[in-house]
């Protein structure tokens, strides 16, 4: 098996190596050619004789030769392999590369996106967009071993499941053994966790595949992103914020340690001041905004359980109802303010916290309802019909078997990379994402399906 050239060149002068990669670039001089050769540990120079004439960018090729050191003066100190270079005993080109339709060398920033979407596979090979991906890996690493190491169960849930309803519109699939039904994929996976809390799971967490249909932003990926969700037994919103803030602060000085934050510990907030003061419930606090290696976290409290219902809000209740919730429906009161429920709904303060980075929230979550009485009063208060209120009937007939109190969090791993990586969209930090009109380019999905496939699952489509 190939190991990484770093590891195979470096301080390896005198041995013989046999390489496989890419030719990023070659350099004729006639009798003697240079190529550099490329894996995903970066670059090393390689030199050949006229037989390397025929390469071009991009062919995969295997060479075989000596390390030997470089002459002072043509060192390159900016490549770890700069101090070497290798001289060839044979070459075999393994896979011609014919011109790439983009180049992959750069940043990419300039090129147009959708043709970048469209060559996915080969935007990837552009090292900031392998580093994205390298530091992805290492961030979700990082969670697991910490909270694995915290007694936390990594726990799958279902993704053919039921809608939760999250402030955005569903996908739904069809159901062939049920006719007529639907599944819908998960905008996350709150209900579940809330039930391996009444399971006695009492430390839970997911690396977990999200969806939503909703319209693309800077910060938020169409179609599918990724959570950290996680959720905990007996805990105070002290706990969830305390965890969360220890879990990201060894993070940051592990993955990524030329960042570094601007207030340790983190401010806690309320809402009614940041948005007095900022005029947004998520304040950028960096002291200056041009430095790419400051962290600001904050924690934004105290938010107000409802607002007043607007026509986003289409899903919640109709009719009577005046109030959607401001985090989502099984986020719990402020314990002091129960009494007003009834009397100025407006008025609550719910138990939510929102974690927020350089100006972007990067993670939501709350203390839970575990009183079957007060997630039937707030379902009222949202203005669920009888039908409404049944989808639900699963939560509040599990509150009835003994429920621990619960709360949790879900900070989204795209979002806190984009923001920490400072890089413009977080489609720069997800290998496949969906461009705009919620295409997937390199596999041009969704794509049609054929007659027997709308036959089986008792379907007609109109397209107007
Ligand atoms: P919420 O809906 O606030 O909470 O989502 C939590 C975090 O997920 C990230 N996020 C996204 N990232 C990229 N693209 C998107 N379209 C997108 N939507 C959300 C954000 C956000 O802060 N179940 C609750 C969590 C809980 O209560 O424990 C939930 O999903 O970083």
């Amino acid at each position: 098996m190939k190991t990484l050239f770093i590891e195979q060149t470096v301080n390896k002068i005198g041995q013989e190596v046999e390489l496989f990669g890419w030719v990023d670039s070659k350099r004729d001089h006639k009798k003697i050619v240079f190529i550099d050769l490329r894996d995903r540990s970066g670059i090393v120079q390689v030199v050949g004789d006229e037989c390397f004439k025929k390469l071009s960018a991009e062919d995969v090729v295997y060479i075989k030769g000596v390390v030997k050191k470089r002459p002072e003066k043509l060192a390159n100190p900016k490549l770890k392999t700069g101090a070497i270079e290798i001289k060839t005993k044979e070459l075999k080109v393994v896979s011609k590369a014919k011109p790439l339709p983009i180049p992959v060398q750069d940043d990419g920033y300039v090129i147009d996106e959708e043709i970048r979407l469209k060559y996915r596979y080969l935007d990837l090979r552009r090292p900031r967009m392998f580093r994205n991906l390298l530091l992805k890996s290492q961030v979700v690493t990082f969670i697991r071993n910490y909270l694995v190491d915290k007694n936390f169960l990594e726990i799958e849930t279902p993704i053919l499941t039921k809608t939760t309803p999250e402030g955005a519109r569903d996908f739904l699939v069809p159901s062939r053994l049920q006719r007529g039904k639907f599944y819908a994929l998960p905008q996350s996976p709150q209900q579940y966790k809330q039930l391996l809390m009444v399971a006695g799971i009492e430390r839970y967490f997911q690396i977990a595949r999200c969806f939503r249909d909703e319209d693309p932003r800077r910060d938020r990926a169409y179609g599918e992103f990724t959570q950290l969700d996680l959720e905990m037994s007996f805990v105070e919103q002290n706990d969830i914020l305390t965890l969360t803030e220890d879990l990201f602060t060894k993070l940051v000085k592990k993955i990524f340690p030329e960042k570094h934050f601007t207030q340790s510990p983190w401010p806690r907030l309320s809402h009614q001041f940041v948005m007095k003061k900022y005029g947004t419930d998520k304040p950028d606090l960096r002291k200056n905004k041009k430095d790419r290696d400051e962290l600001a976290f904050s924690w934004t409290i105290d938010f107000p359980l409802f607002n007043k219902q607007t026509e986003e809000d289409y899903f919640y209740g109709s009719g009577s109802a005046k109030f959607a919730p401001s985090h989502h429906m099984f986020t719990a009161p402020h314990p002091d303010d129960i009494p007003l429920l009834d009397k100025d709904p407006l008025k609550v303060r719910g138990l939510q916290h929102d974690l927020v980075l350089n100006g972007f929230e990067v993670g939501g979550g709350s203390i839970r309802i575990h009183q079957p009485e007060i997630q039937k009063k707030v379902f009222e208060l949202i203005g669920f019909s009888e039908e409404q209120k049944k989808q639900f009937s699963h939560m509040l007939e599990a509150f009835t078997y003994g429920v621990p109190p619960h709360g949790g969090i879900a900070p989204g791993i795209d979002r806190f990379l984009m923001a920490a990586l400072a890089e413009p969209s977080v489609r720069e930090v997800i290998a496949f994402p969906a461009s705009s009109g919620g295409k997937i380019s390199v596999m041009n999905a969704p794509s049609e399906a054929n007659e027997e496939q709308l036959k089986e699952l008792g379907i007609k489509v109109q397209t107007h």
